[in-house]
């Protein structure tokens, strides 16, 4: 069969470059059917845009096939494309030919009715079908490219770092093992698993960043930034974290911790941006079924500039809120979501960038600040979602990064690699990571992690 005669939908609907009376062929997907003894109703969704075609059918008679044709099945159909008779679509087609490609019977999940995001995860083989996700993962991919093109025409070059890491560069512990030894008979070495008898002769993670690469290369290339898949042993079950999220990591030679918040604050606004002008269809629809406010709410972040100050000033204005919080304020305190969220939606109502953070909360990368207490960290936060990015000015003195590490009790023998860029012309430099499920679920509105990437990874959840 011939499947390259097609029209997509979004060429006729969207587009409009489709002239009246043409013969078009549409293969897609039937929303709904309708059918009646004068005429009948097909609407097709082929996932090129939000928009259904509706094919109308005026002898039903001569097509005995659409009995079998229910909500689900695949179909093609060619007809003259005309202006619609109909309220709610500019053109429509009047059926010449129709053929069912695929069937699907009445135990089909979509039939047309609202289904809860809680049920729409069970099925989340299917749920790309439905208009939301359908609107999420043409979102994605148009804001990927968004991405791409930000940094491409500031002269950011696109790195590629590696999955497989043989570093924590978090510190956190939140890795998955890597390895191919057999479960049931790991080779042992005074009672601990002999990575030496592993594939790579390491014990190996998935990455949690690439930064610590990320930084190599900008050594080399100047500006860079990475775009990819990260992993999180985390064992939180909020609807903020995924075990498996994607993240943009721009990391600056010559560059300091203004320079990064300045590049940080321009990014989002030019993301927020691209989404408002590049991705209309989309942002009006979850304008309208998500969150009514998301347009003028990103307008006001695009307009304004946002708050930065500094850990210890925003532990004050907890300290002075009069709110009450489950875990108790003070200075020196890891920030819990409900102290992040006091501040970018009550107190400033906006998002909010906080710098200098105590160094026993923060990574070992870090630049120390000249009170030996503080490190050259960065968090900007953002209504509903909380922290969207955390970023630093990098330790770019070998001596103090060595001293971190060894406090910190991090080995430094299989960090070489990461000290011989401080011990051979070292560079001040800065860079910052974007979760960008966390940017995707600010920008549309959507309030659960789980639904703004297609197949979650969480825990205790890895079907599909
Ligand atoms: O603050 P994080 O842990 O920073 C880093 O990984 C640095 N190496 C980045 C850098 O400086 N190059 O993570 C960065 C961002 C967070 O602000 C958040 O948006 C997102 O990644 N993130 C998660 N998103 C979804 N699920 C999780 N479990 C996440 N953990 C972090
Ligand atoms: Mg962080």
């Amino acid at each position: 069969m011939n499947y390259k005669t097609r029209t997509k939908i979004k060429k006729i609907l969207i587009e409009e470059s489709v002239p009246v009376e043409s013969i078009v062929t549409i293969l897609g997907t039937v929303r709904t059917a309708r059918a009646g003894k004068e005429v009948a109703f097909l609407e097709i969704n082929d996932g090129s845009s939000m928009q259904n075609i509706q094919a109308v059918i005026t002898s039903p008679e001569k097509f005995p096939v659409l009995e079998k044709i229910l909500t689900g099945a695949s179909i093609r159909v060619q007809g003259k494309l005309v202006p619609s008779q109909g309220k709610g679509q500019k053109f429509e087609i009047a059926v010449e030919n129709l053929e069912l490609v695929g069937s699907a019977d009445a135990s089909y999940p979509l039939q047309k009715k609202r289904h809860s995001f809680e049920f729409l995860r069970e099925i989340a083989h299917l749920r790309p079908r439905t208009n939301t996700f359908g609107a999420i993962s043409r979102f994605r991919s148009k804001l990927s490219f968004g991405i791409h093109k930000y940094f491409g025409e500031r002269g950011f070059y696109y790195v590629h770092t590696p999955i497989i890491s043989a570093s924590d560069c978090e510190g956190a512990g939140q890795l998955f093992n890597v390895t191919t030894f057999d479960l049931n008979n790991v080779p042992k070495k005074n009672g601990a698993p002999n990575f030496e008898e592993d594939f790579f002769a390491d014990h190996t993670y998935l990455t949690v960043s690439g930064q610590l690469e990320g930084e190599l290369l900008a050594m080399a290339l100047g500006d860079v930034y990475t775009f990819g898949p990260t992993f999180r042993a985390e064992n939180s079950n909020t609807s903020r974290h995924a075990s498996e999220f994607w993240m943009i990591e721009p990391e600056m030679a010559w560059a300091e911790l203004e320079d990064n918040m300045d590049l940080a604050e321009d990014f989002l606004k030019n993301i927020f941006k691209y989404s408002l002008e590049e991705c209309k269809d989309e942002m009006d629809f979850f304008g309208q079924w998500v969150d009514k406010t998301t347009r003028e709410r990103l307008e006001g972040v695009i307009n304004s500039k946002f708050e930065r100050i500094s850990y210890t000033e925003a532990i004050k204005i907890l300290e002075t809120s009069n709110e009450k919080f489950e875990f108790p304020v003070k200075w020196g305190l890891d920030m819990q979501s409900e102290h992040e969220r006091y501040l970018t939606e009550k107190k400033f109502g906006r998002p909010v960038i906080v710098y200098d953070y105590p160094k026993e909360i923060k990574a070992f990368y870090m630049r120390t600040n000249d009170d030996g207490k503080t490190v050259r960290a960065m968090d900007v936060l953002v209504p509903g979602v909380g922290e969207i990015i955390g970023g630093s000015q990098r330790e770019e003195r070998l001596e103090p990064l060595v001293n971190r590490m060894k406090e910190m009790k991090i080995p430094t023998e299989n960090m070489q690699w990461y000290l011989d860029i401080r011990r051979y012309g070292t560079i001040p430099h800065s860079g910052f990571g974007l979760g960008f499920e966390r940017a995707i679920m600010y920008i549309t509105g959507m309030t659960n992690i789980r639904d703004v990437i297609p197949f979650p990874r969480t825990p205790r959840w890895a079907k599909f």
